[in-house]
């Protein structure tokens, strides 16, 4: 059984489908919600999947063992990042290389980078008139959405598009694939 721990900041849409999809797995389990933010909405997703939370401060994150030790403790054999919001350190980083994903909402390279998540990056994609859009999944390595790229899903950006119309749209693609790009990677990894 691997054991994965999702990271998330704040309502866990992602999350949520996540935990759906391996519901009942015999070879994946969501064994540990990790949180930046006390109040997030993935807490309570967290809580009605039964699925322990660790509530993590900057302090240990940024300086102290990066709560290497704890996820230990949890036999946490790969780490999901799912709209967290905190640049992860490169103690844990390096603790868990090749073992962490992310998902950015937008067609990396472009609109990645420090400040460029959430809303920020959708009004940057309707401000600049782009056609299209989408879903970038990579690993996770030392720079801010840098690592390699597993997966990519388009969308078209329209006239009449908002960054709220977009996000819904980029959302829908995040949830279609997100799960299943998930296991695959973690299939890949069996056979090596
Ligand atoms: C998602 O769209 C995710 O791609 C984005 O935050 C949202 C979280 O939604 N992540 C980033 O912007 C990271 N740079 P959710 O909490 O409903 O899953």
């Amino acid at each position: 059984m691997k054991r994965i721990s999702i990271f998330a900041s704040g309502a866990g849409s992602n999350a949520q489908r996540i935990i759906a999809h391996f519901a009942g797995s015999t070879e994946v389990e969501i064994a540990l919600i990790v949180c930046n933010k006390p109040g997030a909405g993935v807490l309570e997703i967290a809580s009605s999947n039964n699925i322990p939370t660790l509530i993590i401060e900057k302090e240990q994150f940024f300086r102290g063992n990066a709560y290497v030790d704890e996820l230990g403790s949890f036999h946490i054999d790969f780490i999901v990042l799912a709209g967290f919001l905190w640049k992860v350190p490169s103690l844990l980083i390096h603790h868990y290389l090749g073992r962490m994903v992310n998902i950015h909402p937008a067609l990396l390279p472009n609109y990645g980078g420090k400040g460029m998540y959430g809303h920020f990056v959708h009004e940057a994609v309707i401000a600049n008139k782009e056609t299209e859009s989408g879903i970038t999944i990579h690993f996770v390595d030392e720079e801010y959405d840098h690592g390699s790229t597993f997966f990519q899903a388009r969308c078209q950006v329209t006239e009449t598009d908002t960054p709220e119309t977009l996000a819904s749209k980029i959302h829908l693609l995040e949830h279609e694939y997100y799960p299943k790009v998930i296991e695959s990677i973690l299939k890949s990894q069996q056979i090596h």
